[in-house]
């Protein structure tokens, strides 16, 4: 068996997916990775649409294609993804920055986890950001 057999990935999309042992927080990067991408997306094509306003058509206004009771529920999923992305990026700058990840310790076995420390950080921040998804949806709602 080569090194690169042994370090096949047998777990498969599961091993991509899969919060294993690393917990919620690896979700929270999955979630981060795709709300990063769809947001970025979603510029680009902002931008597209924007831009055919030097034709002077308005594809967001009256009977424009982008119109419709469809695209404003797209538009909430925007907020809603970039309230997300926005909320576990700050926990991911405090983190980055020491801030509540606890104090760095002796490595001495057995080893200790930071993981249970900062943890409490990324709970606080997933509520704060379902508090913005909830306010945004009474938003559209109302709006
Ligand atoms: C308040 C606003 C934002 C904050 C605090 C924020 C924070 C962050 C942080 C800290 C990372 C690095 C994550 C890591 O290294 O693990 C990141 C990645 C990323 N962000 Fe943002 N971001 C914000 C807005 C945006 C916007 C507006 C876009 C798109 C237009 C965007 C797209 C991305 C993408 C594509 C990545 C890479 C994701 C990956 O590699 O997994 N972000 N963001």
């Amino acid at each position: 068996m080569t090194v690169l057999d042994r370090r096949s990935n047998r777990l498969g999309v599961w091993g991509w997916l899969g919060g294993g042992r690393w917990g919620m927080e690896r979700y929270a990067y999955i979630l981060h990775r795709i709300t990063g991408l769809a947001i970025l997306l979603y510029l680009l094509l902002h931008i597209v649409v924007t831009s055919f306003r030097v034709e002077g058509i308005y594809l967001w206004t009256g009977n424009g294609f982008l119109h419709s009771p469809v695209f404003e529920m797209g538009e909430y999923l925007v907020f809603a993804a970039f309230a997300y992305h926005a909320c576990n990026g700050l926990r991911l700058v405090l983190v980055e920055l020491g801030v509540a990840v606890g104090k760095p310790t002796e490595p001495v076995f057995p080893y200790k986890t930071s993981l249970n420390v900062q943890r409490p950080l990324l709970i606080g921040m997933m509520f704060l950001a379902l508090i913005l998804v909830a306010m945004g949806a009474y938003a559209e709602l109302i709006g």
